[in-house]
């Protein structure tokens, strides 16, 4: 074990952002000093504009820095930043930072705080306790936990996950298939990736607890082609479960069998569309199928299939883990539990803040996203990608609930919130890139609440 130790966020964000770059110069300058310091490339916590955030192991606990440059990093050591030096860099406490503070992370819990390359670290933060509860209760009884839960698919339609499970697990034993929708195309989106990268074990755990539930052996991640570092982190833990028993024949000592594997996405939005993505599997075109019959009946070569997004199925331990109440108890409506919000584009403090539903629109970009990046008033957010729509300010008290969204033609989708200032074309995203409130645009059309204010400037670009 080293003397210190050190954690570089390596996730695409954090890496977009220059971290690597920031480790291999912690690397030197350790390595110059003759200091034995373990870094650790762990996911990020999400706060974008902080990011690459370093937290130093120190005897008060883990102390943050960021944003963190190459040129910092000699400053930091002489800062003694593992005794949580002063520096201007500083954070302290990262959970403390209220942007984390204020969220309920339910799903997200261990994504920043462990190594995502570790099943021992992933274990020692409570991981797998959801799978052993699963093994205690059988199929059956693991299936109408969740759907107590009320745990509501949040790849984009918000179908109840507890139903669909019932209705593969109904299904005359066979073959039967649990695929996990990592195709994540939603524009602002990246809840997704990051928990496949910051925590990998939970998918595979929640994907393992699927196919105990409904009776099914295999499992398919179909993970866009753009995701390589999410691929590379679910195939490391893979790896690393399947050699450790938690994925294979009998898993942990159970009767149960389960194993599973990632398949790069054809790189297309089509694609996540749940049956154009079963045909891609399948080694086709990415051609949407006709429906019925469903996927819970004729799914992934012909046979019953469970298809869920990815945070679906990482919502999955913390319900089996913690139970079905502890999940319902929190939400609004028939919307139980959290979501992972994305807050994107022209916005102040970007990132991942998942909170309970019930939370509005007003609160999540103009309180907790400190408005623009511009700091010019804010015009509208699209929210659930092209297929949700662009919400104007006079809906912004709308609550993240989703029949509240439905009422106003809007979808929550995958959460995300794509945030535009005063500059913004409405006319001209709306035709690129979806829908305005439910209805298509055609030509230069332009609904008078979305008229530019006086002084608006064209964008000409
Ligand atoms: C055009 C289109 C694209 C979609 N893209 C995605 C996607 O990228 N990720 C996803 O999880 N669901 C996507 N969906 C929804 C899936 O078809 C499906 O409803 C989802 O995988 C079911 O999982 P869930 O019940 O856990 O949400 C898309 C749907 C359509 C119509």
């Amino acid at each position: 074990m080293s003397a210190f130790k050190l954690y570089v966020p390596g996730d695409a964000a954090a890496v977009a952002l220059g971290a690597d770059r920031v480790a291999k110069a912690f690397e030197k300058a350790f390595a110059e000093k003759g200091m034995d310091v373990e870094i650790v490339r762990n996911g990020s916590r999400g706060m974008h504009w902080l990011e690459p955030l370093v937290e130093a192991v120190t005897p008060q606990g883990r102390v943050g820095y960021g944003p963190v440059k190459a040129k910092h990093v000699a400053g930091l050591i002489d800062a003694g930043l593992f005794e949580g030096g002063e520096h201007e860099l500083r954070l302290g406490d990262v959970e403390k930072i209220p942007f984390f503070a204020r969220q309920q992370r339910f799903t997200f819990a261990r994504v920043g705080l462990v190594d995502p390359a570790s099943l021992e670290d992933y274990v020692a933060h409570d991981g797998y306790k959801g799978l052993k509860r699963a093994v205690e209760l059988g199929g059956p009884a693991t299936v109408e936990e969740v759907f107590e839960s009320g745990l509501r698919g949040r790849g984009g339609a918000g179908f109840p996950t507890g139903i669909k499970w019932r209705t593969v697990a109904q299904c005359p034993p066979g073959q039967k298939y649990i695929v996990c929708n990592a195709d994540e195309g939603d524009s602002g989106t990246f809840a997704d990736r990051m928990i496949m990268e910051g925590d990998p074990f939970t998918l595979i755990e929640g994907m393992t607890i699927a196919g105990l539930a409904v009776g099914a052996t295999k499992g398919y991640v179909y993970c866009r082609s753009e995701y390589p570092h999410a691929i590379k982190a679910m195939n490391v833990a893979i790896k690393a479960a399947r050699k450790a028993g938690y994925l294979g024949k009998q898993i942990a000592g159970s009767d149960y069998d389960f194993d599973m594997e990632v398949r790069e996405g054809a790189g297309a939005y089509v694609c996540g569309e749940e049956t154009s993505l079963l045909e891609s599997i399948e080694g086709k075109r990415g051609l949407v199928r006709a429906k019925p019959p469903l996927p819970a009946h004729k799914g992934l070569f012909g046979k019953p299939t469970v298809i869920n997004n990815v945070i679906s199925l990482c919502s999955v331990p913390f319900i089996l883990a913690n139970g079905a109440k502890a999940y319902a108890d929190v939400g609004f409506g028939r919307s139980r539990g959290t979501m992972p919000i994305q807050l994107a584009g022209n916005v102040k403090y970007g990132g991942l803040y998942e909170i309970a539903f019930g939370v509005t629109l007003r609160e999540l970009v103009e309180d907790v996203a400190g408005g623009t990046f511009t700091g010019k008033p804010i015009r509208a957010c699209q929210v659930g990608g092209p297929l949700g729509a662009y919400l104007p300010e006079h809906q912004f008290d709308t609550p993240f609930d989703y029949e509240a969204f439905t009422k106003i033609d809007a979808l929550i989708g995958h959460g995300g919130v794509v945030i535009f200032d005063e500059d913004v074309d409405m006319a001209r995203m709306a035709l690129r890139h979806g829908v305005l409130r439910g209805r298509k645009l055609r030509g230069n059309a332009r609904p008078a609440e979305l008229d530019p204010p006086a002084g608006w400037r064209r964008w000409t670009r």
